[in-house]
């Protein structure tokens, strides 16, 4: 079914490792490129270098097969692939919004050199709209017989297996009909599975997946004013969330209102979507990102207000207990994380902060040494004033009051994932707030 086509994936982060192995699945030949050659032996021994359900697995049968194998050399990646697929990231520039596709550039530059066979190159990576039809513009004069396609990736952490081998849709970026039935080959088990295919330009490809990204984020931005509002007017935004996502047209998913988005995606491709499209004398056609991005960022002080209030209004040497570092629970991701920027906003007030997660306290620790870290979740709540829940991991919407009983210092707890059921809580005494709760509503809830 697959018609012999040999697949290089380059760039082994967290989507090239994915895609990699579930197109060895898929019964590809696959071959894995990097420049770590520290990653790429872990790969080869079966070792995976991130958190994701299920891929673990999915690499060792692809390596046990003889389907699957990483290298660090462009030459043999030259020499093996029909199909490359550029998988490498794409991180927010440190001097503004706009994305640094040095790493794509490095990667083309490195392969296109040695390409001396037809083959098509499909871009994974989400990029600025317009870097592909430069790239396929470089491509041509340089090696005549690579072409080039861009074909978007929408997994997601924690159920990016999935999200591969069964993907809504598939979009192909293409020019020419060949390159099109090239990736309707790549997909043609998940297609006949029932996954839409669209081939279109390569335009409407790159904006498929940031248009997408700026959507989900929006709408996520959407509810959390509508926290903000609450908050101020009395009132409860779950339910208000529920009450909106029973009509149809706008669907409960991304209405969890909370402390919004992080992750190595959402918040730094609006920032490159509101910066490209500046860049091309439409920046006020997207200029409610910016706001989007504001709202966000600003659910992460708020919650730091709510810590400050509940403390008495002074922070200085107070032990507060932080639950969570990941952007989100299933994902040992700390990039964007709003549980350590609210950990950093709170240390900068003067709490003694120290926080907990089941799975990211490595990644945590590389990324803000600085921060205190405990290895148990009884060890970070003992002599807590505050406790904040920050991430919904499973354990921790399982929290009880007793749970904690005797372990914490004050019994006052913030819950800004809207994961726990407040009445238990106050029944035990305890000052329970939530994000998106007004004061007056918890006490009348309290009072009923
Ligand atoms: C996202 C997109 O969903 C995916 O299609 C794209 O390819 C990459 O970016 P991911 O970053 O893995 O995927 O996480 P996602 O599940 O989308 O959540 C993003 C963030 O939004 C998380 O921090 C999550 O906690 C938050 N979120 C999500 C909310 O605050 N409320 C919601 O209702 C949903």
């Amino acid at each position: 079914m697959n018609g012999g086509l040999r697949l290089t994936v380059l760039g082994a982060g967290y989507l090239g490792i994915t895609h990699a192995a579930c197109m060895a699945s898929l019964g590809f030949d696959v071959l894995g490129v990097d420049t770590d050659h520290v990653k790429v032996d872990q790969l080869n021994a079966g070792h995976l270098p991130i958190y994701e359900p299920g891929l673990g697995k999915l690499l060792r049968s692809g390596l046990d097969a003889g389907r699957l194998r990483f290298t660090t050399s462009y030459q043999e990646a030259a020499a093996f692939g029909d199909v490359h697929f550029i998988c490498t990231g794409t991180p927010q520039r440190p001097d503004s919004g706009h994305a640094d596709l040095s790493q794509v550039h490095a990667c083309v530059a490195a392969l296109a050199p040695l390409l001396d066979r037809p083959c098509l190159i499909a871009g994974k990576s989400t990029v600025p709209v317009g870097t592909a039809r430069r790239l396929a513009a470089e491509l041509a004069s340089a090696c005549p017989g690579a072409e080039l396609a861009w074909n978007p990736e929408f997994l997601r952490e924690g159920t990016a297996v999935a999200d591969t081998l069964s993907p809504d849709r598939i979009v192909a970026g293409v020019t020419s009909r060949r390159a099109e039935e090239i990736l309707r080959q790549v997909y043609a088990r998940p297609i006949a599975a029932g996954s839409a295919f669209f081939a279109t330009d390569l335009e409407t490809a790159e904006l498929a997946k940031t248009a997408a990204n700026a959507f989900l984020a929006t709408k996520i931005s959407f509810i959390n004013a509508m926290a903000e509002v609450c908050e101020a007017a009395g009132g409860d935004v779950r339910s208000l969330a529920q009450i909106l996502g029973a009509d149809p047209r706008i669907g409960q998913a991304f209405l969890r209102a909370g402390l919004g988005f992080g992750g190595g995606c959402l918040p730094k491709d609006v920032r490159a979507f509101v910066a490209r499209a500046k860049d091309l004398g439409v920046g006020d056609a997207v200029g409610f990102l910016h706001e989007v991005d504001a709202i966000n960022l600003r659910r992460r002080t708020r919650a730091a207000d709510l810590t400050l209030e509940l403390a008495g209004g002074n922070l200085a040497g107070v032990p507060v207990c932080i639950l969570g570092a990941a952007f989100k629970p299933g994902s040992d991701d700390v990039r964007d994380s709003p549980a350590l920027d609210v950990a950093q906003i709170l240390t900068g007030m003067g709490a003694s902060v120290t926080v907990y997660d089941p799975a990211a306290l490595d990644n945590a620790r590389r990324a803000r040494p600085e921060l205190c870290y405990a290895a148990t979740l009884a060890e970070a709540t003992q002599d807590a004033h505050v406790v904040l829940l920050l991430t919904e991991w499973p354990e921790f919407a399982a929290l009880t009051p007793g749970s904690l009983e005797g372990i914490v210092a004050r019994r006052n707890i913030i819950d800004a994932r809207s994961a726990l059921d407040p009445a238990p809580w106050r029944e035990a005494g305890w000052q329970f707030r939530a994000l998106g709760v007004a004061q007056d509503t918890v006490a009348t809830a309290d009072s009923a």
